[in-house]
């Protein structure tokens, strides 16, 4: 990717704004824009501003993080990083998508539902992915579901894409069981939403898969996700963990 430096501003008013209401200004064609964090539509039509944004300004590292961390347990099972076939939830322009490829994954497949992500990883990324599809998980219909199955997943990688408005956890649950058993499970999410006051629902559904054997953890770390407007650090929890079972729809909360 070669894109030119855009101009972005973070907000002046920073100590007011919380994570899930966070914006900055771009300018574009001379005109300073307004554009919130979570608006990944819009974000995703201006070449090179994801990128600038969180993985520049911010310094985002939760795609390393994950590919680190998996790539460890790879090797340590002696597992051929080539035969892994995968699938990237929520997988915006294709940042995670690249970075397991770096790991060595051989058959990649991303999964958004928005059409502006997928346009943005053939323009920016194209060579990443073998299949990009654009589809509501908690809405497949039987031609997606077959072509889903159809893939002979053994690896599910979802990264900063759970919780808040974007992925919730029964879309979580249905790519979940599309991996096979024996499967890889790498995730990051919010510390926040581990922990005992979450109303996400992923800290009841994570630790319900591990208390029932589906999920079987097998390494995890806190880390920095990015900055916040104000500079200040977001923790996330990344985990890469093995599939024994699918996840039954009433262990969604
Ligand atoms: C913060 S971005 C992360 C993109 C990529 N995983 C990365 O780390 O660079 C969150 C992505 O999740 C996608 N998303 C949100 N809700 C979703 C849903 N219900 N199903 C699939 N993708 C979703 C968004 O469109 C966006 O591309």
């Amino acid at each position: 990717m070669n894109n030119t430096e855009l101009e972005i501003r973070l907000p002046d008013n920073a100590e007011q704004i919380d994570q899930d209401s966070e914006y900055c200004s771009v300018r574009l064609d001379g005109v300073w824009q307004e554009i919130r964090f979570h608006d990944y539509a819009r974000i995703f039509t201006i070449p090179g501003l994801y990128e600038q944004l969180f993985h520049d300004i911010l310094d985002c590292r939760s795609p390393d993080v994950v590919g680190k961390l998996l790539k460890e347990q790879v090797q340590r099972d002696q597992v051929a990083e080539s035969s892994l076939r995968a699938l990237d939830l929520g997988a915006g322009n294709g940042l995670v998508g690249e970075q397991l490829r770096a790991v060595g994954v051989g058959h990649l497949a991303g999964i958004d539902i928005l059409p502006q992500a997928r346009d943005a990883a053939l323009r920016d990324r194209p060579e990443v992915y073998d299949a990009y599809h654009v589809l509501d998980m908690t809405a497949l219909s039987e031609q997606e579901s077959r072509t889903l199955a159809a893939a002979g997943f053994d690896t599910l990688s979802c990264v900063a894409a759970l919780g808040y408005a974007d992925i919730p956890p029964a879309a979580f649950r249905t790519a979940f069981n599309f991996v096979r058993d024996g499967g890889w499970i790498t995730f990051t999410i919010k510390d926040r939403f581990l922990s005992a006051d979450d109303t996400s629902g992923f800290a009841e559904l994570i630790g319900r898969c591990q208390k029932e054997g589906l999920l079987e953890v097998r390494a995890s770390e806190r880390y920095r996700h990015r900055l916040n407007v104000r500079g200040e650090p977001l923790y996330y929890v990344a985990f890469v963990g093995t599939k024994h079972g699918d996840i039954p729809a009433e262990l969604v909360p």
